[in-house]
């Protein structure tokens, strides 16, 4: 290849050159996807790319429609296939101090009824600062790899995964993940951390500063942007590394204990963490991560806690799962970083359920790597001094504009302020008064009794709440209609197209008869607009789950969306439920709180936004545009409790009340804590009272527990 400096090529040179720049590049891509055997070294590679870059910043003209350095830079997201995980990818709920280990270490023997002596085990294991990934093996080969994603469906990147399958990183022997496996379970899919080293993360962004592309902020971004890059080439020269912790479908066991079967995945060739041990109880979980903690500086790559987890797999099975995430394990978090800066101002944020959110505009500042300019001031109380439970908290002292802060974050959080520094407080500076109007929309903005958030009273008045519900509905785990995100519907919005989300179903046909001309907007054509509306077409088919999501009802986030629709399983049904609870049934209410994961705040709120007026006449002129699938009930295959309401009574001598709800749950049955007509099966233990006598009265199905335990064995 011709090397003329650039500055002295002609246009004519600097179009054929481009033009053999893109064949020689895409030609490389082509054998990194394709072939184990890459066309050129990795230096090489850069060095192209590099100088394509160049050229084409001095002809920018000359940029080509399949230019290399676009699609490096392409949206990953949008150009993944999708991966459905067969068993859900769990996150960890967080543990904060010893006491919060303690009480973990309880919760799990009152659940499983062992009493306070009985011996228990945990592993204790560094919590790597990464992304998760999923490696599915069958006959002990590769086939899939795939992101966590929504923790149902992940992002398919087996030819990124394969990168790593394929480099032996410095001081090691083998690459941290195998490509073929010998001795493997048939089906075998290994969890674990994707991450980047200090090391490897510094040499990557010395060499994006060489070639001018974009630092990354930390390690954990460099190896999620490295893993979720649509050029598996540029993955190839990104060094991943990864450790294995977990699992997920296995079509046998890999061993009775959790240590056990990391030991095996290390055996089958994955790098598992060197400091994971087995603990006796919360003083030794408690000594191991003192010891962790002094060596995180010194590990060489990033982790932000210790993972504690039941040893012992048989009662990891019984305790199972919560909505997203497991009873047997807690994630200890290490305290967060911290800094100091200045508090430019106190600004108010309008959510979709009218919370007003004020919001410190900080003057920027790098905590942790990563550079902070908001923070979260949560409502009145936190600026004032005060927590949830009207205690004090920064030893009382207010936050004021102007005011010195110190600020920290931890993992994915809002960064937070910590403290005030008092000595540095401007003369003069005033206390901050909270607003009692909406800035959105002028309308009152009250604080109930009870409650520590003031909301806006304007409903769907307020440009902001509306606007707020308009993202959130075609956000991507609810419409998610293609063509149409947060920029498009807030545009319509303001251009009065879009008030409310049925106007959405009705865009086509209010553009063809010539009402509005979207097609004349700026940004708009008419082939885009064809698209557009062909996409919302699409999405007039729509599972149940998503529409509950999608209405942005406090409290009812998506898992609990699935959980409720499951319950239900159809729209009409839900429809019925509500109103029968708004008009005070106390059996629908029952019904409802027996819901795993429904309480009564979420119950609350679900059952107001159906109860009748405006909320309620938008939710059933969205209805009316769309076709609402079914929901399925869960795990069922083979289930004979499922769909079926079951009440446990009396004592229970084999499991735990708590278990025994979980696991009917798991099985499709909605357990319900009184009989009435509706109730299929009553589960009486000893000294079953007035409840086993008002099933005998209904002529109710009524087992004993081992009838339960022979009901469900081996499900
Ligand atoms: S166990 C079912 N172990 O932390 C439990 N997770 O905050 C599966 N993580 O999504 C997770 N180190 O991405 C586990 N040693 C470790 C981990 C670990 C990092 C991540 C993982 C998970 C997240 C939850």
């Amino acid at each position: 290849m011709d090397n003329k400096a650039v500055e002295a090529l002609t246009e004519a040179e600097a179009k054929a050159e481009l033009a053999q720049l893109a064949g020689a590049l895409a030609q490389a891509n082509i054998l990194y996807h394709g072939q184990d055997a890459p066309g050129i070294s990795d230096s090489e590679y850069d060095a192209l790319k590099q100088r394509n870059a160049l050229i084409e910043a001095r002809f920018p003209k000359l940029k080509r429609p399949d230019s290399p350095s676009e699609q490096v830079g392409a949206a990953p997201s949008e150009g993944f296939a999708k991966v459905t995980h067969v068993v859900r990818m769990l996150s960890l709920s967080n543990a904060f101090d010893g006491d919060d280990i303690i009480e973990f270490d309880e919760r799990i023997r009152r659940y499983l009824g062992l009493g306070d002596v009985a011996p228990l085990e945990y592993t204790a294991e560094p919590k790597i600062d990464g992304l998760s990934l999923s490696l599915r093996y069958e006959a002990g080969k590769l086939i899939h790899a795939a992101t966590r994603g929504d923790g149902a469906v992940g992002e398919n990147v087996t030819t990124n995964a394969r990168t790593i399958a394929e480099r032996v990183a410095e001081g090691r022997k083998l690459p941290d993940i195998p490509l073929l496996i010998d001795g493997a379970p048939d089906v075998l899919e290994v969890r674990g951390e994707v991450y980047m080293s200090h090391a490897d993360f510094a040499d990557l962004n010395t060499r994006q500063v060489a070639r001018s592309d974009k630092q990354f902020a930390n390690p954990r971004n460099a190896a999620a942007g490295s893993l979720r890059q649509l050029d598996s080439a540029v993955t190839r020269r990104r060094p991943l590394r990864f450790f294995a912790y977990a699992w997920g479908e296995l079509s046998a066991p890999l061993s009775d204990t959790q240590m056990g079967a990391i030991e095996r995945l290390n055996d089958f060739g994955f790098q598992i963490n060197p400091l994971t041990a087995l603990c006796d109880g919360p003083a030794g979980m408690l000594a191991h991560y003192d010891k962790i903690e002094q060596l995180r500086a010194a590990l060489g790559y990033d982790i932000d806690g210790v993972v504690y987890k039941v040893n012992d797999l048989s009662l990891q099975g019984r305790l199972g799962f919560r909505s997203t995430t497991p009873r047997w394990a807690i994630a200890h978090k290490f305290p967060a970083e911290l800094a100091w800066t200045h508090l430019e101002a106190i600004e108010i944020q309008v959510g979709r359920t009218g919370a007003l959110s004020p919001v410190a505009r900080l003057q920027p500042v790098t905590v942790g790597g990563v550079v902070v300019s908001n923070a979260t001031l949560h409502n009145q109380d936190y600026i004032t001094g005060l927590d949830s439970k009207g205690q004090e908290i920064r030893g009382g002292k207010d936050i004021r504009e102007g005011d010195w802060v110190q600020v920290y974050r931890a993992g994915d959080v809002i960064p937070k302020v910590a403290n005030v520094d008092l000595s540095k407080r401007p003369e003069g500076s005033a206390v901050y008064v909270f607003p009692d109007k909406c800035p959105e929309c002028g309308s009152p903005a009250i604080r109930e009794d009870g409650d520590a958030v003031h909301r806006c009273t304007g409903g769907l008045i307020c440009p902001a709440q509306a606007v707020e519900k308009l993202k959130h509905f075609v956000g991507r785990a609810a419409f998610d209609i293609e063509g149409l995100g947060a920029k498009q519907v807030e545009q319509f919005y303001l251009d009065g197209w879009v008030k409310e989300p049925s106007d959405i179903f009705t865009l086509g046909e209010r553009f063809s008869s010539g009402l509005q001309q979207l097609k004349n907007r700026e940004g708009w054509g008419e082939k885009s607009a064809n698209k557009l509306f062909q996409a919302i077409e699409e999405k007039r088919n729509i599972p149940f789950a998503r529409v509950l999501f999608s209405l942005g009802i406090r409290h009812v986030g998506e898992q609990a969306s699935n959980l409720i629709t499951r319950n239900y399983t159809s729209w009409p049904a839900l429809i019925t439920a509500m109103d029968a609870a708004a008009a005070c049934e106390g059996v629908e209410w029952d019904n409802l709180l027996g819901i795993d994961g429904v309480g009564d705040v979420m119950a609350r709120s679900l059952v107001m936004a159906f109860a009748p007026g405006p909320e309620r006449d938008s939710i059933d002129k969205l209805t009316g545009h769309l076709n609402i699938e079914d929901a399925e009930h869960p795990d069922i295959d083979g289930s004979p409790v499922a769909g079926k309401i079951v009440v446990f009574t009396g004592t229970l001598e084999k499991m735990t009340r708590a278990e025994a709800k979980a696991r009917a749950e798991a099985l499709g049955a909605k357990v319900s804590g009184s009989v009435s007509a509706k109730t299929d099966l009553l589960v009486a233990g000893p000294g079953a009272g007035s409840k086993a006598k008002k099933a005998a009265d209904l002529g109710i199905e009524t087992i004993d527990e081992d009838g339960w335990l022979q009901l469900i064995d081996g499900l």
